[in-house]
Parts: structure tokens; C-alpha cells; sequence
């Protein structure tokens, strides 16, 4: 069978310019997420991995190389797709409901309905009683929740998230880890997810690439054969170490 592919970066460098000073940020990396497929990007940090989701979203022209959603070349031209950028984003004028449901009021659903799916979104990101909170009034975990369920919200099949958890405490992160699964199993959705932790980046993907330091190159693909659902006894097994090693090797590896 021949897979479908969701999103393919083909060979993509990139450089940042300030003044004169060149920066080298991204050197030929390509990879890919197949329809419905989990994967993870991690590499050190100033690697160029929250890079890869701007191109990915097609948000940052690339100096070379192509990005493809369905097979259709997207390079440069901004699309639709659920990205969640690394900073929360959240406008500190509107309050936490207002904040979610501005994808579903972009997309011309009624204001009432908007806020009604929202309200029936809160409990599950454990956000329930804080609709008409402002962002300043919202602790760090809870700006990155309400960040997250509004990604959720965003109508498309392709999710591009840059450390979605990464300013939660480790049991919330957790719970958020099973969440994603949930969602992501759910409802069929392809999904490129930048990490800094090795266990979540096993945890949840089919495959984990790694990026070498800045500029980033691919270093290793490595595929996760782990039942589903994913249940954290696997977190112990033989086989999530020997993955594991694998990782951190990759990752000691210089460019
Ligand atoms: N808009 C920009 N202009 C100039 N340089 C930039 C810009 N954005 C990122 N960089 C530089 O590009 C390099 C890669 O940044 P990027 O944010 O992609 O790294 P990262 O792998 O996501 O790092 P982290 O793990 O810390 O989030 C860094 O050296 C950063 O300083
Ligand atoms: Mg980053």
C-alpha cells in the first residue's frame, strides 16, 4: 500500500538574516506525517525545531525546498491547519472563552454556538468556572490550556504543536499526554509535535525524529512500535528503554 502523506518537508534549508550577520537555522531536513500518523521532532534547543512548524505551516518561506499538505505544494502560503506556536499567543483583552473561540468565529459559526462548544470544552482541559477570565488572571498551565483547546477548535485533520506542554507540572502533563492521544485517536488526525522530553516523544508518536544542533539536520527517524492505546506501564518496559537509549544517542551526536 502506498502511504498517504499528510505533510512532507522535501529538503528544506533555512537561514535568519539580521543586518549583514547570516544564520544558518536549517540545513536540508525533510520529513514527513502521514494521514493520521503521530510524530515527534526533537533535537536540542536553538535547533531549528520550532522553525520546521512556521515552514510546516507554511507561515516562513524556506531558502530551499518544499512543503506539500495533500500533495499540493503549500510552500510560503499560510494555511488553515491547527498550529499552536510555542508562546501561548493569547490576546490579554479577551477573555479565556473569547480567546478559544476565535477560530470557530473565523470560521462564521454563530457567537452563541461558538461559546456554547467552548463551555463544553472546559472541563475536559480543566479550565471549568474560568470562561470569563482575562489571560493575566490565568496561571501559566492554564494560558497553555486555553491555547491548546483553541488549536483544538481550528477545523483542520493536521496539528502542528511546538511544546504544547511545556509549562505544566509533570501529573498535568501527563493527563494532558492521555488527552492528546484521546483526541488524536478520535478523531483521525495527523499530528507534528515538537518536544524537549524523550519519554513524551515516545509516549504518543509512531515516529520520532531527531535534529542535530543548529543547523539542523535529520540525524535519525525512528519508528515506535508500541501497542495502542498507549498506557503508562509502557513507560517501564524494556522496549521504551532500548528506545529511549537509542534517542539519546542520537542526540550526543554532533553536527
Ligand atoms: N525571527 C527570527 N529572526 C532571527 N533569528 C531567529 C528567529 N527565529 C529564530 N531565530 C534563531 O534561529 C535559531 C532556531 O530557532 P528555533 O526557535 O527554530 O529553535 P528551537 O529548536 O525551536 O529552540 P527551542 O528548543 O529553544 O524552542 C535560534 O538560534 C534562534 O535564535
Ligand atoms: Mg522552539
Amino acid at each position: 500500500m502506498i502511504p498517504i502523506e499528510k505533510l512532507q518537508l522535501k529538503e528544506v534549508s533555512s537561514t535568519y538574516s539580521s543586518g549583514e550577520e547570516k544564520l544558518p537555522v536549517l540545513d536540508r531536513v525533510s520529513l514527513s506525517v502521514g494521514a493520521g500518523e503521530f510524530v515527534s521532532v526533537i533535537g536540542p534547543s536553538g535547533s531549528g525545531k520550532s522553525t520546521i512548524l512556521k515552514i510546516a505551516a507554511g507561515l516562513l518561506n524556506p531558502d530551499r525546498g518544499k512543503v506539500f499538505i495533500d500533495s499540493s505544494d503549500i510552500t510560503g502560503n499560510p494555511q488553515l491547519v491547527g498550529y499552536m506556536p510555542q508562546q501561548d499567543l493569547l490576546f490579554p483583552w479577551k477573555t479565556l472563552k473569547q480567546n478559544a473561540a476565535l477560530p470557530l468565529l473565523a470560521a462564521k459559526t454563530k457567537k452563541k454556538e461558538a461559546y456554547a462548544r467552548v463551555e463544553e470544552m472546559l472541563p475536559v482541559f480543566g479550565l471549568e468556572g474560568f470562561a470569563d477570565y482575562y489571560p493575566y488572571q490565568l496561571s501559566g498551565g492554564m494560558r497553555q490550556r486555553t491555547a491548546l483547546m483553541r488549536t483544538m477548535l481550528i477545523d483542520s485533520d493536521l496539528m502542528l504543536l511546538d511544546e504544547p506542554f511545556g509549562a505544566l507540572d509533570a501529573l498535568t502533563r501527563e493527563n494532558m499526554q492521555d488527552w492528546l492521544l484521546r483526541i488524536w485517536e478520535r478523531f483521525k488526525r495527523s499530528a507534528l509535535f515538537v518536544t524537549h522530553s524523550i519519554d513524551e516523544a515516545i509516549y504518543l508518536s509512531d515516529r520520532v525524529c531527531v535534529i542535530s544542533e543548529r543547523p539542523g539536520k535529520n540525524v535519525l527517524e525512528q519508528v515506535i512500535e508500541l501497542p495502542r492505546p498507549r498506557k503508562k506501564e509502557l513507560l517501564t518496559t524494556e522496549k521504551f528503554t532500548s528506545y529511549k537509549q537509542m534517542l539519546i544517542d542520537a542526540l550526543s551526536v554532533k553536527s
